[in-house]
């Protein structure tokens, strides 16, 4: 049986967040308090260990004002993943997703609010090229960027709003439970992954809004936001037939075996060295890019930094070697056989240490907290 309560959870959570936006944080809250006045809210901001005084600034607010509350994630990192475990952080029956950084027009969440609690609707958007929205500052190259990966997304994934690619948006906790088992959590486009999560079309509502200037700090927007956009879009469309960190560490494996043979043909035909020399320095040069390209690329979301790069590198060398010894040990075991052909006997022993190696070094270098 159900008490009622003298102390009811709060009707809507607004998730935020944050990496490196400690000048954000008050200026923020205070719109947020301005903003939601008569409305029961509380903020959860989410914060991937920024050193610059993030979640001190939010924990002392959080301590003189209970509606405030702070999610610390420590060695994982991901816009994406940040605002999916601030939604499950919360029971509140609608949620809002807001950048911290003032560029999201805080004005619109009662509106938000009120058309989720009045319309059938289980989403809301903030939309940047809706009527009257707009993009404010950007350079011409980002909103050209933005344009294509927007048409891009709404081809591939079959959504028909205007702006699937904005990160402010509030929706109905019913509607987000429907898709959560199915997110890629992959990059920056958590809406476009909820949209495209969902079993059944969502129904959404755009409402207009011009995308501020960002006053402090810096975007965290680079050359690898557009890659794992592309990640998220190849996940959405085969990734349940086809794991897309191991199409990454496949890939980054074949470039290895190219960094091999550039620094052998480097070390026979330039410096004259003898072939075990150039052979040695090969597979160092390939074990070492193969690391420094999978933390990188593959294991984005659990970088190693610091004395643990070193640990990895480590860890996924002895990996790695062990892999050569089976990929030797299991090609020569076919080659051996009757009628056994030279390059499927090659192929069965690289794609065994293939699968060593990423299973291996899923769990020993690049360990994920569950
Ligand atoms: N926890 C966490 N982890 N927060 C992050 C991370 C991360 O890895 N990366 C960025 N953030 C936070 C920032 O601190 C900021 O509050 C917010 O996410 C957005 O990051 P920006 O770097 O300011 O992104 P943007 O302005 O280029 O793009 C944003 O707005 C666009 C338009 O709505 C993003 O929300 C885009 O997804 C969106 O399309
Ligand atoms: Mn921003």
């Amino acid at each position: 049986m159900v008490h009622a309560s003298a102390h009811p959870g709060p009707a809507l959570a607004v998730v935020v967040p944050t990496r490196d936006e400690h000048e954000n944080i008050r200026p923020l809250y205070e719109r947020l308090c301005a903003v939601l006045e008569g409305i029961d809210w509380e903020a959860i901001f989410v914060d991937d260990d920024s050193a610059d005084g993030t979640p001190q600034a939010v924990l002392e607010l959080a301590r003189t004002d209970r509606r405030v509350r702070l999610i610390r994630r420590i060695g994982r990192r991901g816009l994406a993943s940040a605002c999916i475990e601030g939604i499950q952080a919360s029971a509140a029956p609608f949620v809002a997703v807001m950048d911290a950084d003032l560029q999201h027009d805080e004005a619109l969440l009662p509106r938000m609010l009120k058309t989720l609690q009045e319309e059938p609707f289980d989403i809301v958007v903030g939309s940047r090229y809706a009527a009257e929205g707009g993009v404010g500052d950007w350079d011409e190259k980002r909103a050209r960027l933005s344009a294509i990966a927007t048409s891009l997304g709404q081809w591939l994934l079959r959504v028909s709003l205007t702006d699937p690619m904005s990160g402010f948006f509030m929706l109905r906790r019913d509607a987000f439970e429907l898709s959560m088992r199915r997110l890629s959590t992959i990059g920056f486009k958590v809406l476009l992954d909820i949209l495209a999560s969902s079993p059944r079309p969502l129904r959404v509502k755009e409402l207009p809004y011009r995308f501020r200037a960002r006053q402090a700090g810096e975007s965290k927007f680079d050359a690898l936001t557009g890659v794992e956009y592309l990640l998220l879009l190849a996940d959405k469309l085969v990734g349940r037939i086809l794991p897309i960190r191991l199409v990454l560490f496949s890939v980054v494996g074949a470039l290895g075996i190219v960094v091999h043979l550039a620094v052998l043909w480097l070390f026979l035909s330039v410096l004259g060295s003898s072939f075990l020399v150039g052979q040695t320095a090969a597979t160092a040069a390939a074990i070492a890019g193969n690391f420094t390209l999978n933390n990188w690329l593959t294991y984005r979301d659990v970088r190693l930094a610091g004395w643990r790069w070193f640990g990895g590198l480590l860890s996924f060398a002895l990996v790695c070697s062990v892999g050569a010894v089976g990929n030797i040990g299991v090609a020569s075991l076919l080659f051996g056989q009757r009628d056994a052909a030279w390059w499927a006997a090659g192929i069965a022993g690289a794609a065994m240490s293939l699968v060593w190696n990423y299973a291996m070094t899923s769990i020993l270098t690049w360990r994920r907290p569950q």
